[in-house]
């Protein structure tokens, strides 16, 4: 069975997912509220993370290749990268003291260059079929090897979308704050084509103006096979 996937982000109060300094210590505080077994991350995500917060990328030590030995309660990064354009910045992440270990998910189509790169650093990694990650596939996975049962997902707008339009996701949470991006909006839900109807299930508001808000997900289709 897939795992319960929540989708969080924060957003401008017109829905914009770019273009703001989000509260971060609030947005990881109601991630980690929801104490997942895994947080499901896109590469590109992961690039505008490192050049906006990260110092460079340093070398690696020998400390780099192996699983570290982390609190289990810690939630997994699992990270969406078929074609391997995080080579040679996977430890980055790694490092961080808040993840477990990083999780692969690749497809048939992802360099074998990138995949022994991935073994000689004893990342796990799924590799699905298709050019790009099955989610579906890649999430069943995820559950049965892995035991992730409660997935946080706070992505960019293409995995994001992508998510919704698989009717993979349980609950949007948003965390929405009090500023307007108007024409620079970088919409949120642009480019979802299905039909989701949401049931408001929690709000919340805070002295900093953001207001939270999460809803259940009920879609019109069933999921597609
Ligand atoms: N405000 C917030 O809460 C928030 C949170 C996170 C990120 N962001 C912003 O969002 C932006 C980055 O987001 P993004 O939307 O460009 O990218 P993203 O969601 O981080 O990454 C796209 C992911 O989707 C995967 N993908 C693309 N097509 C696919 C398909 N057909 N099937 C399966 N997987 C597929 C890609 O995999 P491959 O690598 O395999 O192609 C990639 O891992 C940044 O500006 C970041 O700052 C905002």
């Amino acid at each position: 069975m897939k795992p319960y996937i929540i989708l969080h982000n924060s957003v401008t109060l017109d829905g914009s997912l770019t273009g703001f300094m989000p509260d971060m210590e609030l947005h990881y505080r109601l991630a980690g509220d929801y104490e997942p077994d895994a947080n499901l991350i896109g590469s590109e995500t992961i690039i505008q993370g490192q050049e906006m917060f990260g110092n460079g990328i340093p070398a690696e030590v020998p400390g780099d290749f192996v699983q570290p030995d982390r609190n289990p309660v810690l939630p997994l990064w699992v990270i969406i990268d078929s074609t391997g354009k995080l080579k040679g910045m996977l430890h980055t992440c790694r490092r961080f003291e808040y993840c477990r270990d990083v999780i692969l998910l690749v497809s048939e189509q992802t360099p074998e260059e990138y995949i022994r790169h991935l073994e000689e650093r004893s990342y796990r990694y799924i590799r699905t079929r298709g050019e790009k990650v099955d989610l579906q596939e890649a999430l069943e996975l995820l559950a049965d090897r892995y035991n992730v049962k409660r997935i946080v997902t706070d992505t960019g707008r293409v995995l994001g979308n992508l998510l919704l339009d698989a009717r993979l996701v349980d609950e949007v949470s948003l965390l929405i704050h009090p500023i307007i991006k108007g024409r620079e909006a970088y919409g949120m839900f642009n480019d979802v084509t299905a039909e989701v109807s949401l049931s408001l299930t929690r709000e919340e508001k805070f002295d900093n103006g953001c207001v939270w808000v999460v809803y259940k997900t009920e879609y019109k289709d069933p999921p597609q096979a």
